[in-house]
């Protein structure tokens, strides 16, 4: 990579990078987690790209989840479990109505650090810096959490690790066996609407699995019944704690961001001049690009070609932010871009980040049907325009919140304060998450004919 270093992003302009007071305090633990061994191997990184290139060509869709921030406070193995069950079901669901693979990718054991629209919150006459992300500052709001703390970044890589190694165990050691299906319910969704959806497709499977069986097949016999491949990804926004965990894979010489698998680019900091663009330029990990209305097509174009030179599939996922109302007025005009330069991308919909609202109670919330449409906009633009939808992007919880209104549930404005735990931007809870899988899955099953046109089309 022509004039790139680990750390020539420092000579760009960068926004949303946090002011340390103590310059001496923060070298000294970026230096220690220098020394730190890696979150994830750069092999899996490839194992990965290679997957989301799959998806490029409409053979597999993208599904990725987790939290906006993860915290601390939330730092729980039964939250952990959760969030991982409902991305498999979601996951299921999915694959069931697409018969296409789901690439699975958590938001989770490295989404610390956050973009904030203001630099300070005001509450009363008060005014404090902004939260940032627990790996820089607590969400108190008082003087001395609100300061930047260098150490909080070690916390933030042993939950990273911690959580990861739960995750690995949870893949690989039989937690996600198909024959295991019906232990991903989680408790309090039985009771719910969704409840008896996933019971049925349970019992398809069950079906399948049995006749799969007595034809020999079984999880003893054939690893892909018994484990998943499950990634992480989070944004790169913390940059002197990327560059920290970035490292020279000694089987190629390449440099490997090796906080997560996947990392990708915010809507605030994707400016082509800018170190963020600077510093994913060298690294291998397949890159996220959140495209909102802000965002010119022909400037995400020059970014793809900047982060992806040889325009490799798999590299680059354009992740579409735009609000449900606003998908038809900004996103053909993209794909047209792209379509026209033929770089080769995902297309993924993230329906959370352009559909925030206030609530009539005061919270950030964000309306379930306003989610749901967005993503069916979404998919009608790629249908219309000849592309493929291939990826959703949400941020959930496994855990039972009231962050979201709507859904099956009807959680109104006035429910929102009974569980509203999140540290940033309101999450749809596993009702919800699941909820959407199946409202969707119409969407994907029409979606996935894409792959048989485009086989046709080759052939
Ligand atoms: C996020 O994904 O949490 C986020 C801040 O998104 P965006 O950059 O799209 O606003
Ligand atoms: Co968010």
């Amino acid at each position: 990579m022509k004039n790139w270093k680990v750390n020539s992003w420092r000579k760009y302009p960068v926004k949303h990078i946090p002011a340390y007071d103590d310059e001496k305090e923060l070298n000294s633990v970026l230096n220690k987690l220098k020394t730190f061994p890696p979150l994830v191997f750069a092999g899996e990184t490839r194992h990965l790209k290679d997957q989301l290139s799959k998806v490029v060509d409409g053979k597999a869709f993208l599904l990725q989840g987790g939290d906006c921030a993860e915290s601390f406070a939330e730092f729980h193995p039964d939250n952990i479990r959760d969030t991982f069950k409902v991305i498999l079901q979601m996951a299921l669901v999915m694959t069931y109505s697409a018969s296409l693979p789901i690439v699975k990718l958590g938001r989770i054991a490295g989404q610390f650090s956050k973009p904030r629209s203001a630099p300070t919150e005001k509450q009363g006459d008060v005014e404090l810096p902004s939260y940032l992300g627990d790996n820089i500052n607590a969400i108190d709001f008082n003087e001395k959490a609100r300061r930047p703390d260098p150490k909080r970044m070690y916390k933030a890589y042993s939950q990273s690790a911690s959580t990861l190694n739960l995750l690995r165990a949870f893949s690989k050691g039989g937690f996600a066996d198909l024959n295991k299906v019906h232990l991903w319910n989680l408790d309090y969704i039985k009771k719910s609407p969704q409840a008896k959806k996933f019971k049925d497709l349970e019992d398809k499977i069950a079906d399948a699995l049995a006749f799969m069986e007595a034809c020999g097949i079984t999880s003893d016999f054939n690893n892909r019944l018994y484990t998943v491949n499950f990634w992480t990804s989070h944004e790169a926004l913390h940059l002197p704690f990327e560059e920290s965990m970035t490292r020279v894979d000694s089987t190629t010489g390449e440099y490997h961001d090796t906080s997560a698998h996947f990392v990708w680019i915010g809507d605030r900091t994707r400016q082509l001049d800018g170190g963020h663009v600077e510093f994913c330029r060298g690294i291998e990990n397949p890159i996220g690009i959140k495209c909102g209305p802000t965002s010119k097509p022909e400037e995400i174009a020059k970014i793809c070609e900047t982060l992806n030179p040889k325009n490799e599939k798999g590299k680059i996922t354009l992740i579409s932010r735009f609000g449900h109302q606003n998908v038809e007025k900004f996103l053909p005009k993209l794909i047209r871009r792209i379509k026209k330069e033929g770089l080769n991308v995902i297309w993924s919909c993230d329906p959370m980040h352009g559909n925030t609202i206030v609530s009539t109670t005061g919270f950030k919330t964000r309306p379930f049907n306003n989610v749901v449409n967005e993503v069916k906009n979404v998919f009608g633009v790629h249908h219309s325009e000849g592309s493929y939808a291939g990826g959703l992007h949400v941020e959930m919880t496994g855990q039972d919140v009231t962050e979201c209104t709507g859904g099956a549930r009807k959680i109104s404005d006035a429910d929102l304060s009974s569980r509203y735990h999140t540290h940033c931007d309101p999450r749809l809870n596993s009702d919800q998450a699941l909820e959407l899988a199946f409202l969707i899955s119409d969407e994907i099953k029409k979606n996935s004919s894409y792959s048989k046109n485009a086989i046709q089309a080759a052939s």
